[in-house]
């Protein structure tokens, strides 16, 4: 599509995130509806989406049951702040939540977002530590690559290099450590460069002295950095530290949530259940902003306390446990679990894998990544010497929009996510505009 003289001004006016507006207007975008797996531009032009918006419609858009939800609840109360009391679809939401996590993560705050959520989780788990005789217990160590949201904190806890620096300082009591991709080379088994990246997180915090750690923040599977996937040996490890050293471990489950992954959470697909579960994106399938920070029930105990002592979580947002959202996240966790739709992205996962295996066949794949429907596609100049190719991911971006397909790409690599709700002709579908854009964009970096 092109943008008219009057979009291009508005576009002056306004911000895109993490994107150059002028750079955008050679290649733009402006959706006016979108309905199921799809988008549409003002121009009518319609687009696979291939990434639920981002990572976010879990049910494809415009979901009827969740607009019904939203519907009813908006006729009785559409909003009711946290700091007068609760409402009874907050507490729905919250025995809803309990009933679908692992382990005792029962503790359940709703918010509006992911940065929120990760925000609230580490000012939770200070607290935490000053409430139960470790006030020393301050920092957090987090990995390179990760990206944890867009606020002061939860930026600082991310490693994304080009999204921090124009912010610098950042908050202090950050730790990080690279995730496995980073050295993956220098191991003979991926197996073997799992178990040395996450024994690094205990070198760290023995030099950083225990007393001080308060938390560790992973992605299970990390989106920035390429849907970068761990064994499940990587997160054992990780959680054996952190009862050594008595460390919070807090996964950032807001893409791999609510059953990105195959299971209701990748705590369950990798079989390693943390201390506290964020998430957000899909756990309104993007009907309404939404969050939600989950934790263990005891650590939740330690902010009941007794009345005398007036202890309570000094932490709050305006629109935080929103009815209208909860009302949707209950309707979210209904419709997966009534309709195992977690299951289906473990099958229809599978068969997407495959058909991202086979688009090796180009030349100019490493590796395919992920789990469920969460799958990520390494581009290289050729496999065997392995160099990047950053200059296809670019002409990726234009050949997708171009052929009618909305794709995550970074330039080095691309990532699928499409509705869990996706049958086999829609990835079979969307596997086609891939290939067709792949070869495009082959065709304009001349290979
Ligand atoms: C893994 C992860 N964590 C946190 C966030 C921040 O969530 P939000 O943008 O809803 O604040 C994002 C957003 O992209 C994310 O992908």
């Amino acid at each position: 599509m092109q943008l008219d003289a009057r979009q291009q001004k508005l576009l002056k006016r306004t911000f895109l995130d993490y994107q150059q507006t002028a750079g955008f207007f050679d290649n733009p975008l402006v959706v006016s509806k979108a309905d199921g797996l799809y988008y549409w531009d003002v121009d009518g032009k319609r687009y696979f989406d291939s990434i639920g918006g981002i990572f976010v419609a879990t049910l494809g858009h415009k979901h009827p049951r969740l607009m019904e939800a939203m519907q009813k609840q908006m006729e009785t109360l559409s909003f009711a702040p946290p700091m007068h009391g609760t409402s009874d679809v907050t507490l729905d939401f919250v025995e809803k939540v309990g009933s679908i996590t692992p382990g005792n993560l029962n503790f359940v705050k709703a918010y509006s977002g992911g940065s929120e959520s990760i925000e609230s989780a580490m000012k939770f788990v200070r607290q935490y530590f000053k409430q139960t005789g470790h006030p020393s217990k301050y920092k957090f160590v987090s990995r390179y690559y990760g990206y944890h949201g867009a606020t002061f904190g939860a930026m600082a806890a991310s490693g994304t290099g080009k999204r921090k620096t124009p912010f610098e300082p950042h908050m202090p009591g950050f730790v990080k450590v690279f995730p496995p991709t980073y050295y993956r080379d220098r191991f003979a088994t991926w197996e073997e460069c799992n178990r040395f990246c996450a024994r690094m997180f205990e070198d760290v915090i023995l030099m950083e002295d225990p007393e001080t750690i308060a938390g560790i923040i992973v992605e299970p599977i990390g989106n920035t950095g390429g849907i970068i996937t761990p064994t499940d040996e990587y997160f054992q490890i990780i959680r054996e530290i952190c009862d050594k050293y008595n460390v919070v471990l807090i996964y950032d489950e807001i893409i791999t949530g609510y059953g990105r992954t195959g299971n209701m959470f990748a705590a369950q697909t990798f079989n390693v259940t943390p201390d506290i579960i964020c998430g957000g994106k899909g756990l309104s399938s993007g009907a309404i902003p939404m969050g939600a920070m989950i934790a263990r029930e005891e650590m939740g105990d330690v902010f009941f306390g007794r009345v005398e002592d007036d202890v309570n979580f000094a932490h709050g947002h305006t629109y935080a446990a929103n009815p209208l959202a909860c009302a949707v996240g209950i309707a979210v966790i209904d419709e997966i679990t009534e309709n195992h739709w977690d299951q289906n992205a473990q099958v229809m996962g599978d068969y997407l894998a495959t058909k991202l295996e086979d688009l090796k066949k180009h030349g100019v794949i490493r590796e395919v990544r992920g789990k469920g429907l969460l799958r990520g596609v390494e581009l290289c100049k050729d496999p065997v010497k392995q160099t990047p190719f950053p200059e296809l991911g670019l002409a990726l971006k234009k050949t997708a929009l171009n052929n009618g397909l909305i794709m995550r790409i970074d330039p080095n690599w691309f990532a699928v996510a499409p509705a869990l709700i996706v049958n086999k002709d829609q990835i079979d579908e969307m596997c086609e505009l891939i290939e067709r854009s792949l070869l495009d964009a082959l065709e304009i970096v001349g290979v």
